[in-house]
């Protein structure tokens, strides 16, 4: 049991930590997972406990595109299912309860992409976040926070944020009123424009007195948990919410620049640009992790006002949206 939405395409990894002939033994959304990469370059996930006697398959190795268990060398597919027992010999004829648990993964954008859901025929499309493709390139780093993910979600979203937590590197300026901001949702995404500036005494506008030109950014999230923060069409910080478990999550943050034109100083920025996005994002966790309690409501003990629509709006379409997937949930 873990408090995400069910029926959705999770980000659980980056692309990279997925090699070929090597198991990837993580924990997502609260199950003990394992991934590998067979040799036509598709990756599968199944669950890490053997069904013969409990030994933990991470402790394996992948044999012919297949998971070995360390203990006594049952060879799982990627559904799961076992191919061999070698104690019942290459004809042996195998039960069908030898049989793990395994997830559809596929690929987007260089994140690996798990259904937690109900079986289909038809899964539905990865969604991908807008403007982004190999013109592109990234560089990246990888944090775990000791929270549910939805508030390091909710962190993303929150535009009132910035001068004080970011005081001294993204929200220097002190613009701290908040006018709007515009919160848009349909089919899945959401996309939020920000309009904060300095105060001088003014009412904040309404959501519906802000114009999107003069807005100084956007950010956009895709349900379950990946984000982007459109500075520009060339400058884009990405980054996905993956549930550990109800009270870990581990962050995966990209930036993205095509700005620069000439490969070799392109590398170099995006890679000297890391340090700063690390202090930024550490700014953000120094604060978040102190929330309470853990994980956020829909209604719960908190005091929110106009800036907090982004919020309001996730709390909402993510109640819908496990509303809908209820009954099918585990
Ligand atoms: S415990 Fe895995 S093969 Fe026996
Ligand atoms: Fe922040």
């Amino acid at each position: 049991m873990v408090r995400v939405i069910y029926n959705q395409w999770y980000v659980v990894l980056d692309s990279k930590e997925i090699k070929r002939e090597k198991i990837t033994a993580v924990k997502r959304l609260n199950k003990d997972l394992l991934f590998w990469r067979d040799n036509s370059n598709q990756i599968h996930c199944i669950e890490r406990t053997c069904a013969h006697r409990g030994a933990d398959l991470a402790l394996g190795k992948i044999v012919n595109d297949h998971v070995q268990c360390p203990f006594h060398g049952i060879e799982y597919d990627g559904s799961g299912k076992a191919v061999l027992i070698p104690s019942i010999g290459k004809n042996g004829v195998i039960r069908s309860n030898f049989k793990v648990k395994s997830y559809h993964v596929d690929e987007k954008g260089d994140f690996v992409f798990m259904w937690f859901g109900e079986e289909r025929k038809d899964l539905p499309e990865i969604k991908w976040l807008e403007g982004i493709d190999e013109t592109f390139n990234y560089s990246s780093l990888a944090d775990i926070w000791p929270v549910h993910y939805s508030r390091s979600i909710e962190n993303q979203l929150d535009v009132s944020h910035l001068p004080f937590v970011h005081y001294n590197t993204i929200g220097r300026g002190g613009r701290t009123l908040v006018n709007g901001p515009i919160v848009e949702y349909k089919d899945g995404i959401m996309n939020v424009w920000v309009n904060n500036v300095s105060d001088n005494g003014q009412r904040p506008l309404k959501p519906e007195e802000v114009k999107k030109e003069n807005c100084i950014g956007r950010l956009q999230f895709i349900f379950p948990n990946y984000w982007q923060n459109i500075i520009n069409k060339d400058l884009r910080v990405v980054a996905a919410f993956v549930p550990i478990d109800d009270s870990n999550t581990i962050i995966y943050l990209r930036f993205y620049q095509r700005f620069l034109k000439v490969p070799f100083i392109r590398n170099f920025v995006t890679k000297i640009s890391m340090p700063f996005n690390k202090k930024v994002l550490n700014q953000d966790k120094r604060v978040v992790i102190t929330q309470k309690p853990i994980k956020s409501e829909l209604r719960m003990n908190e005091n929110l006002y106009q800036g907090d629509l982004p919020i309001i709006v996730y709390r909402r379409v993510r109640e819908e949206l496990k509303k809908s997937a209820k009954g099918v949930s585990e």
